[in-house]
């Protein structure tokens, strides 16, 4: 029997609607293969909903996600919204979907592939066989936490203040999703704070420490912000499940994803507590290549996949997805950012094709 699935896509702006393009084609094509239907939707969101109607989270956007099985994203921003007041930034519409949406628990693969391995800036012995989950919490710590804003002082300076904080239950929710994901992966879970200096950390660590009773055949250990980001560029095979809050994983995750040497290849997916997560690649709108057929579309292909697997319950299509990602970047194709000699140089569309016939 056929499954339906309403889908919600917002490509966004840069590159975002080219990559979105190159997704939707491959999501369409093995649509038929694995008897699911998608009706697809698309909404505004980021700079191209500030030019149409004034504002980087329309609420007609929110709705539409709400009433999706699932939404997939390409990318927001670029320089012509940089300097626009913060709540009409791109940047504030994405904080806004999360919010909106519930999606507390964000998950970054950083997986070295094989066929990439020269692709990195670290010696091909130190990242060969780097598989490593980065979760991070999304919707509190000091992204959100109150008071925040600019102040006046009493002396007529400007005050600029966020505030870090969790609660126990925010804290329990996500770790709850960790020791889960280090359960189905090799079974060690790596917490990361600043325990050290911040009581949010010490409650952070008290509360993981807690809540690893439950998980006894996960291995838990904690580190430090500062050692985390030496450690993972020192040996970075140590790591199998990271988790962490919003600001250190925002952080954390970019420096894993260089790791694997194109951040243009990987996906991530936001979830919350149930009603559809949100699947989008890792990188940026890149604005510098926007509509030049430059882009790589493999970690919105391989995001789509992400949405299949955790978002709509699908892992055979999931997987049909990634062995196609594999077979064509085996066959030699390249887009620039993980160009290599002997290979062969494809544009974003093209890689399309090639994907298109990897799935046929
Ligand atoms: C990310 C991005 C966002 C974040 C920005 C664009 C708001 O860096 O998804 O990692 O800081 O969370
Ligand atoms: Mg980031």
């Amino acid at each position: 029997m056929t499954q339906h699935f309403t889908l919600t896509l917002l490509p966004g702006d840069g590159i975002g609607p080219e990559i979105m393009a190159v997704a939707v084609d491959v999501l369409k094509a093995i649509a038929p293969q694995f008897d699911l239907a998608f009706t697809l939707q698309e909404a505004l969101i980021g700079g191209s909903a500030i030019d149409e109607v004034g504002t980087p989270l329309p609420e007609a956007t929110l709705d539409r996600c709400r009433q999706s099985d699932a939404v997939l994203l390409a990318a927001i921003g670029g320089y012509k919204w940089d300097s626009l007041p913060r709540a009409q930034r791109p940047e504030t519409g994405l904080l806004g979907l999360r919010a909106g949406l519930g999606l507390f628990a964000n998950l970054r693969p950083a997986k070295i592939l094989p066929q990439l391995l020269d692709a990195s800036s670290l010696k091909a012995e130190v990242v060969e066989g780097v598989d490593i989950m980065v979760v991070r919490e999304l919707t509190g710590g000091i992204y959100f936490g109150q008071p925040k804003g600019l102040f006046a002082t009493e002396t007529g300076e400007q005050r600029g203040v966020n505030t870090m904080a969790y609660t126990s239950s925010e804290i329990d929710r996500i770790g709850k999703v960790a020791f889960e994901a280090a359960q189905k992966r090799q079974g060690r879970l790596c917490s990361v704070d600043k325990a050290n200096v911040l009581e949010v950390s010490q409650l952070w660590r008290d509360r993981i420490t807690a809540l690893g009773v439950d998980y006894p055949n996960v291995e838990l250990s904690h580190m430090y912000v500062d050692n985390a980001a030496m450690q993972l560029l020192r040996w970075p095979k140590q790591f199998d499940t990271i988790v962490t809050g919003n600001l250190f994983g925002d952080i954390l995750s970019d420096a894993a994803a260089m790791l694997t040497g194109s951040i243009g290849m990987l996906p991530s997916a936001s979830l919350g507590e149930s009603g559809p997560g949100v699947f989008e690649p890792v990188h940026g709108s890149a604005p510098d290549i926007a509509g030049e057929d430059k882009a790589n579309p493999l970690a919105q292909v391989l995001s789509a996949a992400m949405m299949l697997r955790y978002g709509l319950d699908q892992p055979a299509a999931a997987d049909k997805i990634e062995a196609a990602v594999m077979a064509v970047l085996n066959q030699g194709y390249r887009t620039g950012d993980i160009m290599a000699t002997g290979m062969t140089p494809v544009g974003c569309k093209a890689m399309g094709e090639a994907l298109l016939r990897a799935l046929s």
